[in-house]
């Protein structure tokens, strides 16, 4: 088994990239990361006259997920060191690829499979979003996208249920699988669903919204993400309201969520498309009186609440 002391880490990448070119699984033995817990990546440390150097979990995983794979359970090889195995994920195992139009997202996708709420780095900045915007406040909420409702799943889940019932929610999305299993998790009677074209949104007489939330959804290329966007806050948004707009900034593939979204014309994540669109949007309400952030990682999230009601 290939061991590493107190090589650099390009030494590790490349002899990484390497071994995975012939082999789906790579195994090699490393300093244990519990031995040295504070140190950051690359201190030394220094065991039987062995000069190691400390990376963290965190560190060999990242390392896992920039090679496109997954780390197995690590195992103690000796008292000092541990065996970390990389697994090559399935990149054919997504929903990506599918030609699909309105049912690439629908049930029987593999996209079906996703429960982003269960993922650390799409929950966190989400919830943060729904609390700063004060969703409890909200009448009426539009959600664009909403495929099965996973997006108003957490809502109902952080609200009192009091409070929950007596927002109007409304979701849309054009894949009617999709939407039948939203409509069935969603039986209150407060939430309405509509299996539609969000290009012709006119013809539902939606009204306006306090909160509009879509994600993942805008930079569809069914869709024409500058007029569309002008329209929601223009023609669907309260002017005192507020908007969650996720974009993501990763991969499904083999079971995981891949930090980087796969840009055209690149072989690997390049982030020109999403800064130029984020930016659009925040420049954009910031001239309607808009307080706009943007955070997350793998989704990146801007979130706008209306300054007018400050500077009333
Ligand atoms: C990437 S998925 C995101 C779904 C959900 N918001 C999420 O983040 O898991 C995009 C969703 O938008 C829907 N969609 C894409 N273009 C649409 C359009 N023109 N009209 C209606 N729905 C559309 C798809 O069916 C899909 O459910």
């Amino acid at each position: 088994m290939k061991t590493f002391t107190s090589e650099p880490l390009s030494e590790i990448l490349s002899w990484a990239h390497e071994a995975l070119t012939v082999s789906d699984t790579i195994t090699f033995e490393v300093l244990n990361p519990d031995i040295a817990k504070n140190s950051y990546a690359g201190e030394t440390v220094t065991i039987n006259e062995i000069n190691y150097l400390h990376r963290s979990y965190k560190g060999w995983s990242d390392l896992a997920e920039l090679l496109f794979c997954r780390l197995l359970t690590p195992k103690p090889l000796s008292e000092h060191t541990i065996a970390l195995t990389y697994e090559k994920l399935d990149l054919s195992d997504s929903f990506h690829h599918s030609e699909e139009k309105e049912e690439k997202y629908g049930t029987a996708s593999r996209f079906a499979a996703i429960h982003k709420n269960e993922e650390p780095a799409f929950l966190s900045p989400y919830l943060r979003a729904l609390r700063s915007v004060k969703v409890g406040d909200k009448k009426r909420i539009l959600n664009l996208g909403i495929n099965t409702g996973d997006e108003f799943d957490l809502i109902r889940q952080i609200l009192p249920d009091e409070v929950y019932r007596n927002i109007e929610l409304v979701g849309i999305d054009f894949s009617s699988s999709a939407i039948n299993v939203a409509r069935e998790r969603f039986g209150e009677g407060n939430a309405h669903f509509y299996v539609h074209d969000i290009n012709d949104l006119s013809s539902l007489n939606l009204g306006r919204f306090d909160l509009i939330i879509t994600i993942g959804t805008l930079q569809s290329s069914t869709l024409e993400f500058k007029p569309l966007f002008a329209s929601l806050v223009q023609e669907y948004l309260n002017k005192d309201g507020a908007m969650i707009l996720g974009f993501p900034n990763c991969r499904w593939m083999g079971g995981e969520m891949i930090y980087g979204a796969k840009a055209p014309n690149y072989p690997y994540s390049e982030m020109s498309i999403i800064i130029k669109d984020i930016y659009y949007c925040k420049k954009y309400l910031q001239q309607k009186k808009f307080r706009v952030t943007v955070t997350g990682r793998d989704y990146l999230f801007l979130t706008a609440t209306s300054l007018k009601k400050e500077l009333a």
